[in-house]
């Protein structure tokens, strides 16, 4: 869980009710990816794309080039997050200024987020994803309705 947290894995996806939902659900994740795949995933994130989570790539008439995650749409314009770390920063994109709009094959999730972490702490994390996040440290294990049988209330 430390782990999770001090290489900002929360600031995207929720395990166990921990974060933030830019991202997938990483308890639904781990039930297709184990082992290698699920260590390759954190590594190197474009390697295979999560289909509801992917990047747009935008060129305006200008040839101007936006790469993002579309957060709104409204009738005029698209309101793109370019950087998911910073999700309240939005490029907002007037539609008629756009020439072209692909898939990108590049993950909304940064690379090299794991570099912040010893071995030990990366195992960790990877031991803490499999288990479906259920290794929680005491303090936090009551907040969950998952974990919450296993709490007794302080008397
Ligand atoms: C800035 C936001 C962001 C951060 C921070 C982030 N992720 Fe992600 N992550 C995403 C997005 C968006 C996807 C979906 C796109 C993809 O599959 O690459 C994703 C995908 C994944 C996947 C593949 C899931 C699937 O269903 O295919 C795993 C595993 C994962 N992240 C683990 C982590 C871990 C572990 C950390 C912390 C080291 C982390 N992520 C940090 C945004 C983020």
């Amino acid at each position: 869980m430390t782990a999770f947290v001090k290489a900002k894995c929360n600031q995207c996806h929720v395990v166990a009710g921990h974060g933030v939902n830019l991202g997938p659900d990483l308890l639904e994740s781990v039930k297709k990816l184990k082992g290698h795949k699920l260590l390759q995933q954190i590594i190197e994130p474009s390697s295979e794309i999560n289909e509801k989570f992917r990047n747009t790539q935008f060129i305006t008439d200008e040839g101007r080039v936006i790469i993002g995650v579309i957060m709104k749409e409204d009738d005029k314009a698209y309101h793109i997050a370019t950087n998911l770390l910073n999700p309240k920063s939005l490029t907002v994109l007037p539609k008629k200024q756009i020439d072209e709009m692909i898939v990108s094959k590049v993950s909304p999730m940064p690379v090299g987020l794991i570099n912040v972490l010893t071995q030990d702490e990366i195992l960790d994390l990877h031991a803490f994803l499999e288990s479906g996040g259920k290794h929680l440290p005491e303090h936090m294990k009551h907040h969950h309705g998952e974990i919450h049988d296993q709490h007794t209330p302080p008397k």
